[in-house]
């Protein structure tokens, strides 16, 4: 299970490029919590960045992020459920009594603005309530999750009026989370509309605030929005990483070759399961491009492969003729 988890995030890693922001999100799809907590530390292993498992944060060190969900969106009904709304400069040298007065100042401000003019009218102020609450209990970590009811006239608004009232206050806001819909279209505007808010308001960086895509991602999915384009900078995945859908298990087996300098063998009347005697060793062989053609095994005290010397090798594994012919002009261009 190591090796299957760490080898699948190392190629989540591959399809999505270094400098994105790989988040685990598997917990609630991991086989029960303790294949849960293996996954997260696997997936960091494996190139990850953070973990929404916040016991696998505590137990390994593991950075951990994460979001709200809608139905903490969906339980808000307006702004006045908000009781204490009062929030602390983030150094801590002014106080904000009102933070929701702030809020609704600044999304007045952004419906007013020339560039976003005509974008959109009234957001839901159920939302509006939910974000400003999170924004208060967590100023420090505010990542909006803007799909409960539209994300380009209700989501982003919000999330914007919301984040300019923390950036009031000393806070950077983190970024926004799109978990349905066209991902690659959505973080285009949405990136749009980040980089209006800027220029509009001249708050620098504000243009490059983080989006974060998730909806079952998986290698395919990612390659998919890479070729489409996208304004994504974080992905958040889940199932297809932490369950390993593309292949759930590690065919390895273990069956006894040499004991006491003796060999042994497994026979079957399935050749490829005839296992092989005595101990060996095993070689991966290069070409001049750097990349690996053909892995070799011989007996434990044969002379190693050498570079630039022709060998000669048996196929082990039943092989078509085509990648029989294939492997033989590989060793060519050894
Ligand atoms: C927000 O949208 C939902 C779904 O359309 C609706 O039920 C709710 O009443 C809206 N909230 C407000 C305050 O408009
Ligand atoms: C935003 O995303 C970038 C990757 O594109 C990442 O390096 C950075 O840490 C993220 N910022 C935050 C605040 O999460």
């Amino acid at each position: 299970y190591a090796s299957l988890v760490t080898t699948n995030a190392a190629r989540h890693r591959l399809v999505a490029g270094k400098p994105k922001n790989l988040l685990e999100f598997g917990l609630r799809r991991a086989q029960g919590p303790d294949g849960g907590i293996s996954a997260s530390r696997y997936s960091y292993m494996g190139g990850f960045d953070a973990t929404s498992n916040v016991a696998a944060g505590r137990l390994f060190g593991i950075p951990i992020r994460g979001t709200h969900s809608h139905a903490f969106v969906s339980s808000f009904l307006g702004l006045d459920e908000i009781i204490d709304k009062a929030l602390s400069s983030s150094d801590g040298s002014n106080k904000c009594e009102d933070f929701v007065s702030l809020v609704e100042n600044w999304l007045v401000k952004i419906q007013g603005a020339s560039s976003l003019r005509g974008s959109f009218g009234e957001t839901n102020q159920s939302e509006l309530a939910a974000f400003t609450s999170y924004a208060l209990a967590f100023p420090n970590s505010f990542l909006a999750l803007v799909d409960t009811y539209d994300v380009m006239r209700s989501g982003v608004p919000n999330f914007c009026a919301v984040a300019l009232a923390l950036n009031d206050m000393g806070y950077k806001a983190v970024g926004i989370r799109l978990d349905s819909g066209d991902l690659a279209y959505l973080s285009i505007e949405t990136r749009k509309f980040f980089c209006a808010i800027e220029k509009e308001f001249g708050v620098v960086g504000f243009g490059k605030t983080n989006i974060t895509a998730s909806n079952d991602l998986n290698e395919e999915t990612i390659d998919a929005l890479n070729k489409q384009g996208h304004e994504v900078d974080s992905f958040g995945i889940g199932t297809y990483l932490v369950t390993c859908y593309a292949q759930a298990a590690l065919g390895c087996v273990f069956k006894l070759v040499e004991i006491n300098k003796q060999p042994r063998i497994k026979l079957s009347e399935d050749v490829t399961k005839v296992s092989i005697p005595c101990k060996k060793r095993c070689y991966r062989l290069y070409g001049k491009e750097g990349y690996p053609l053909v892995d070799i095994m011989t007996g434990q005290d044969e002379p190693s492969p050498k570079r630039l010397v022709r060998g000669f090798c048996v196929v082990t594994l039943s092989s078509s003729q085509r990648e029989l012919m294939l492997f033989h002009s590989m060793l060519r261009s050894c």
